[in-house]
């Protein structure tokens, strides 16, 4: 930690003379999670938070699609993204063409999209989605067929909770959950037997199968810190552990983990030049944003 002190303390000061709020998501590092952030949280509770935000300055301290969201939440703050090219695996799988291309294969069927999309994308979306409240939503809609753009292995996974759906995905994946199998989590639990697995839904349907429990990353924390289970595995990414371990020394958090490249460009030192240089501005086009901030308040409202 000391050698993060200084930085720590330098955003920390300049946070204030900005009047900013920094908002991160559950895979920042920890001295960025426990450090800097005001508010935490996973994708559906980030942008609850934006929309409530006062402050002048908003620095995201996640992905640009959750920039993106922040800004078409609360568009009269300036947002900041400490590297543009935090992007991710599911937002660079699919454009608003590919919603089109949907629409024309499935006439009529509602398009729910998650989050991690652009802002163009959620733009030519009905609904949004997060993985917390995924079930909710399609289950809300009055429509037998609901496409799910872009994670396959999260429709899939929705697909199984609500079978009276017939749900259609695009084919899209997480480079950081996609490549757990379900072999992997056997393998684990025999040589580590009291394992409780613990998997989040953009991870293939047969190893969400595998795992005791499957939910966003807050649902996650909220599994282990109730459950207090002996040995925990969390397959999703790495920093999750970390950032939650401290205040749950009686769980040993044992297993491999996989590392989000893009979340992993977040860090100290680009948080501290982006609100001492004030570059890094996310801005959205204001009336692809009008039309995504529908489907985001709609997913907002229907998750209340
Ligand atoms: P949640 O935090 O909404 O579970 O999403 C995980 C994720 O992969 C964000 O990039
Ligand atoms: Fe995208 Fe997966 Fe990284 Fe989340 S973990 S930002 S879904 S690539």
């Amino acid at each position: 930690w000391a050698i993060y002190a200084p930085y720590v303390a330098a955003i920390n000061k300049l946070k204030k003379e900005r009047n900013a709020v920094i908002l991160a998501h559950n895979y920042m590092t920890p001295e960025i999670y426990h450090g800097i952030a005001d508010v935490v949280g996973d994708s559906l509770q980030l942008a609850i938070e934006a929309t409530k935000v006062q402050a002048d300055v908003i620095v995201q301290c996640g992905v640009h699609f959750m920039a993106e969201t922040s800004k078409i939440l609360n568009p009269s703050k300036t947002v900041l993204i400490p590297d543009m090219e935090a992007g991710c695996s599911l937002a660079e799988s699919i454009t608003a063409e590919g919603i089109a291309q949907m629409r024309a294969k499935y006439p009529g069927a509602p398009v729910v999209t998650y989050v991690n999309t652009t802002a163009e994308v959620k733009a030519a979306s009905d609904i949004c989605c997060t993985s917390s409240n995924a079930v909710q939503i399609v289950r809300g809609l009055d429509a037998d067929t609901v496409i799910m753009t872009p994670d396959k292995y999260l429709a899939q996974n929705i697909a199984n909770l609500v079978p009276e759906k017939n749900i259609v995905w695009w084919d899209g994946a997480c480079i950081v959950h996609e490549q757990y199998t379900a072999q992997d989590l056997k393998d684990f639990r025999e040589w580590n037997p009291g394992t409780r697995i613990i998997a989040h839904p953009e991870c293939p349907p047969d190893v969400v199968a595998e795992a005791d429990f499957s939910g966003s990353t807050s649902g996650i924390i909220d599994y282990v810190t109730q459950q207090r289970p002996e040995k925990a595995m969390l397959v999703t990414e790495c920093s999750m552990a970390s950032n939650i371990s401290d205040a749950l020394p009686d769980v040993d958090f044992v297993g491999p983990c996989n590392m989000c490249p893009y979340m992993k460009k977040i860090t100290l030192e680009k948080v501290l030049w982006s609100l001492h240089t004030m570059e890094g501005a996310v801005e959205v086009d204001p009336e692809v944003a009008d039309k995504a901030r529908v489907a985001v308040q709609r997913m907002i409202d229907l998750s209340a």
